[in-house]
C-alpha cells in the first residue's frame, strides 16, 4: 500500500534577487514497510521536497497524499513526522522533555514510557534532563530522531539524520529508521551517507527539480 505519493510537486523560492525554482514536477511513491533514501547534491532540493512532504511548506502545483488523504493544511500530525535537517529542538526543554513534546500536544500517538528507552537505545539516556544547549549536536541529533520516531507515525521523513553522527551511533540511527520501516511506517531519509543506502530498500535521486532515478 502506497503511504506516501507525490505528484507533480512544485516549489519555487520568492527570493529578492529574483524567482528560485528548486521543484519542477516531483513524482514519487514510497509504499507501508519500505525504508527509501533520497540522494543528490547539495542544494538540489531534498529538504525543500521533505518540507513540502511533511506540510511544513506548501507546494506551489501538485499534490502529495499521507497514508491515502490529500495533504492539508494544518498538516494530520499524527500521520507523519519530520526530523529537519536543522533538528528544531526547543532549547528551553530538555532532551527528554523535547521527546515527549509531540504526545503531549497530542500531535502523536505512541507511549511517554518509551521517551526513556528510545534515549537509551540512542545512547543519550544519561543526557536526558540536559538542555539542548548542553550537549553536542550529535546528541541533539539522536533526541531529535527519538522525538521524530516516538509517535510511531506511518510516514516518517528524515533530513540528513546521521550527519553528525559517527561509527558507532551512526550505525544505531539507521537501525531505528529501519525499525520502523519493518513496522508499517513509510520511511524517506535524505542522505549523502553509504551505510543509509545500504539498509534502504531502494533509492531515489533529485536531479535538476525531478527525480531521475527510482
Ligand atoms: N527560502 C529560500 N529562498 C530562496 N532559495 C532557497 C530558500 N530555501 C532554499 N533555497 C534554495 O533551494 C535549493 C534547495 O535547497 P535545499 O535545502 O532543499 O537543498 P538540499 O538538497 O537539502 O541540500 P543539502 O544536501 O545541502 O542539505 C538551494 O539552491 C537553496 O539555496
Ligand atoms: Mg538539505
Amino acid at each position: 500500500m502506497t503511504a506516501l505519493r507525490a505528484t507533480g510537486v512544485e516549489r519555487t523560492f520568492r527570493h529578492a534577487s529574483g524567482p528560485v525554482p528548486v521543484l519542477r514536477g516531483v513524482d514519487l511513491e514510497v509504499a507501508a514497510g519500505e525504508l527509501v533514501t533520497l540522494s543528490g547534491p547539495s542544494g538540489s532540493g531534498k529538504s525543500a521536497l521533505l518540507a513540502v512532504l511533511a506540510g511544513f511548506d506548501r507546494a506551489d502545483a501538485g499534490t502529495v497524499e499521507l497514508a491515502g488523504e490529500v495533504l492539508t493544511s494544518p498538516p494530520p500530525w499524527k500521520v507523519c513526522a519530520l526530523l529537519p535537517q536543522a533538528l528544531g529542538l526547543a532549547g528551553e526543554l530538555t532532551l527528554a522533555e523535547n521527546v515527549a513534546l509531540p504526545i503531549r500536544l497530542g500531535r502523536a500517538g505512541g507511549s511517554l514510557d518509551r521517551v526513556t528507552e528510545l534515549l537509551e537505545e540512542l545512547g543519550v539516556g544519561e543526557l536526558a534532563d540536559r538542555y539542548p544547549g548542553e550537549v553536542s549536536f550529535g546528541q541533539q541529533q539522536r533526541a531529535a530522531l527519538a522525538r521524530a520516531v516516538i509517535g510511531e507515525p506511518r510516514v516518517l521523513l528524515a533530513d540528513e539524520p546521521t550527519a553528525h553522527l559517527d561509527q558507532r551511533t551512526g550505525p544505531t540511527a539507521v537501525h531505528v529508521l529501519r525499525r520502523a520501516a519493518d513496522a508499517g511506517a513509510a520511511v524517506l531519509v535524505a542522505t549523502h551517507h553509504d551505510e543509509v543506502h545500504r539498509a534502504a530498500d531502494r533509492t531515489l535521486v533529485l536531479d535538476r527539480g525531478r527525480i531521475s532515478v527510482g
